[in-house]
């Protein structure tokens, strides 16, 4: 039952993945055929021996070097034309900026596409389940998979249902790739390209993403201090506004609810919720219009907000939560007032600016730039 609802939800966001590419252009189409992508000649860290990954280091990098180059790569796509970063773009925290991200001719995934960051936790082991890569936490807005490494195969299995031709020729396809025959034998001992390999490194490579190095990160470890605007707003919305209940943005790894074993959460957007969320994988009505609580590091470069992409500014999302809240069927007991109606926070000008004060700086310049993440194709 699960299974089924998962893949016919995984095929809203990847179809535009593999399918409409007939009138994409042959030229566009091969774009990156003959492109090399450019590796460093060490391999970089990805992640680091600290006594938590089990002295396998090394393996875990190169498998990680080798997950990126996937990662970036348009031949994953049936018509060469889509890679996974097409969609998840490094300068915006590999989140997109439109409400919807486009595939081919014009196709639109059905929501909102987030950012890709802190979803292994420090420790590989922890989020190792039955032998593949686990999340830190429920993944996609309305937490259907929670299995990484399996959410990375779902793009891949829905060749399947293109044809199932695509999915016994992807690894093949993938074999007659100069670059790859080295990046696997570095990676696996061996040239061999499988499907358990592809999703693995790509789970190590973007499971490796971490943003941690945020002024306000600094600020959490002491290393900084805010300035007085966005001290303000940090104790906005931790103490006046019920913000903090949800977004627990001190935990760095995961989303806000983690921990709270509530994640999902209905925030009165829509009387009639066009997405029902995370009631179409329970199918109960109290989980209608609930969706999860998004992780706010990097919240700056995110644009557009919400699972639908509805707010196109901090300053929108803002006064959503101080006059907007509507009085929806689930709208959680922390947007509710005395009376148990919405609340109205009504914020006021310069609580609004210290409140995105605060949120700027969850920025991490550090991520977004390391050429550990970046595309290994583009040169110049
Ligand atoms: C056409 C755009 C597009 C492409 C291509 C794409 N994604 Fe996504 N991705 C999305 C959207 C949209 C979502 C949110 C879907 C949802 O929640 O229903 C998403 C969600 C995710 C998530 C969940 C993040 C979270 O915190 O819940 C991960 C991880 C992810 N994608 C990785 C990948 C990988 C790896 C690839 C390549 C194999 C890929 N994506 C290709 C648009 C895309
Ligand atoms: C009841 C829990 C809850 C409270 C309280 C709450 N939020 Fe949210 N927040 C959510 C959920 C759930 C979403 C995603 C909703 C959706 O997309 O449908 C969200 C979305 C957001 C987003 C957009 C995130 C993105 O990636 O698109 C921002 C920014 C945000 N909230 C800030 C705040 C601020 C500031 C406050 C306090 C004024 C606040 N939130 C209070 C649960 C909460």
């Amino acid at each position: 039952m699960k299974k089924s609802i998962v893949s016919l939800a995984m095929l809203a966001t990847i179809a535009v993945l593999i399918s409409c590419n007939k009138n994409k252009s042959d030229s566009a189409a091969n774009a990156n055929v003959s492109v090399t992508p450019v590796l460093p000649d060490a391999t970089a860290e990805y992640f680091s021996d600290n006594g938590n990954v089990g002295g396998e280091v090394d393996i875990l990098n190169k498998k990680a070097t080798l997950g990126r180059v996937l990662f970036y790569d348009n031949h994953l796509s049936l018509n060469n034309a889509t890679a996974c970063a097409s969609c998840h773009h490094q300068a915006l925290a590999f989140s997109d900026n439109a409400a919807f991200s486009r595939g081919f001719e014009n196709k639109q995934t059905a929501r909102n596409t987030p950012p890709i960051q802190n979803l292994l936790g420090t420790s590989l082991k922890l989020f190792t389940v039955n032998g593949k890569l686990a999340g830190a936490s429920s993944l996609f807005w309305d937490g259907r998979e929670n299995n990484l490494q399996d959410l990375i195969m779902r793009p891949v299995s829905n060749h399947v249902e293109m044809g199932m031709e695509q999915l016994a020729d992807l690894p093949a396809k993938l074999a007659e790739l100069p670059y790859y025959n080295k990046l696997f034998k570095d990676a696996y001992g061996s040239e061999s390209v499988t499907l358990d390999r592809i999703s693995e490194s790509i789970g190590l490579f973007i499971g490796s993403i971490k943003s941690q190095g945020s002024r306000f990160d600094q600020f959490m470890a002491g290393k900084t201090q805010l300035t007085a605007l966005e001290n303000y707003g940090f104790t906005l919305f931790n103490t006046k506004y019920p913000c903090g209940n949800c977004h627990h943005v001190s935990m760095p790894g995961g989303y806000g609810g983690m921990g709270s074993g509530s994640e999902f959460m209905d925030i009165g957007l829509d009387i009639v919720s066009a997405d029902k969320g995370r009631a179409a994988i329970t199918g109960n009505a109290a989980d209608n219009g609930r969706f999860k609580i998004p992780n706010l590091h990097n919240i700056a470069l995110t644009a557009p907000y919400m699972h639908d992409g509805r707010f196109n500014t901090l300053g929108e999302v803002i006064d959503h939560y101080s006059a907007g809240i509507q009085n929806t069927a689930n709208l959680n007991d922390e947007l509710k007032d005395v009376n148990g109606k919405a609340m109205r926070m009504n914020i006021s000008t310069e609580e609004k600016a210290a409140l995105i004060a605060f949120l700027q700086t969850m920025t991490d310049n550090d991520m977004i730039t390391d050429p550990k993440f970046s595309d290994p194709f583009k040169t110049n």
